[in-house]
């Protein structure tokens, strides 16, 4: 048996909103679930619209915190749970062993798309020229258009802004990454990419775990496929 490395282990994790501001109307989202990932894997995380999975993906980035459970990460040589970390253990592992790339690129004014990808290079030390090359590499095989390059991606299309996200979350090698739908909205070419950059960090011994909308990007990348079941009954 080939031995596996654990990178992020969830063990009995319940999501429940409160809404606040609409009567402190409770929706359970997810109860109880339990899962790993593995460096050089990708767990695909599947289930109908609504079961939860982007809460489970945003939990897992320290964005929501479980109502119960654990999410313990393996980070620098040792572990952080995440369901009580303190917010500046959130940024170092952020910054050094948990990539996301979200739904949605939070665009922010006046950055360009290059400066935006090469911006987590940067966070963690790395010589500027490397760090602008890396970011010219993948928006190159991406397929962006080199005169987008040096705009800020508030203007750019839902697939070229998908795909300026992407090539964030793909420049540095972190340990474990989070993938929310990355090829939504993409053509088949670019999906194509997307799974060869999957494939890639695997070799090199990220874990993933990813939603992936598309059943043959699920096929061509997921090692494991984690069902998350809506929780069902009320709460009082
Ligand atoms: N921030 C939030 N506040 C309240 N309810 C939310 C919030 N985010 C998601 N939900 C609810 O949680 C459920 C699961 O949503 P989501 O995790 O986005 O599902 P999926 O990604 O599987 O489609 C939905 O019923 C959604 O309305
Ligand atoms: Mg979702």
């Amino acid at each position: 048996m080939t031995a596996t490395t654990l990178r992020l282990s969830a063990q009995g994790l319940s999501k429940i909103f409160t809404l606040h501001v609409q009567g402190g109307v409770k929706i359970p989202v997810f109860h109880n679930l339990s899962f790993e990932a593995h460096a050089g894997r990708c767990v695909a995380l599947a289930g109908p619209s609504g079961a939860g999975k982007s809460t489970l993906l945003r939990s897992l980035y320290g964005n929501y915190l479980p109502d119960s459970g654990h999410i313990k990460i393996r980070h620098r040589s040792g572990w952080v749970d995440l369901a009580n970390a303190l917010p500046r253990e959130i940024l170092d592992l952020r910054r050094y062993t948990l990539g996301h790339v979200s739904q949605f690129l939070r665009a922010v004014p006046r950055v360009s798309a290059l400066d935006v990808v090469a911006e987590p290079l940067l966070a963690v030390g790395a010589d500027e020229d490397k760090a602008r090359n890396r970011a010219a590499e993948l928006l190159e095989r991406l397929n962006l258009p080199e005169r987008l390059w040096n705009l800020a991606p508030a203007t750019f299309s839902g697939g070229e802004q998908q795909r300026v996200n992407v090539a964030r979350g793909f420049a540095p090698s972190y340990p474990i990454l989070l993938l929310d739908e990355p090829t939504a909205s993409l053509d088949a070419k670019n999906r194509r990419v997307v799974i060869e950059l999957i494939a890639e960090s695997k070799a090199k011994g990220t874990a993933l775990v990813g939603i992936f909308h598309d059943q043959e990007v699920r096929d061509a990348v997921a090692d494991d496929v984690f069902e998350v079941e809506s929780f069902k009954e009320t709460v009082a």
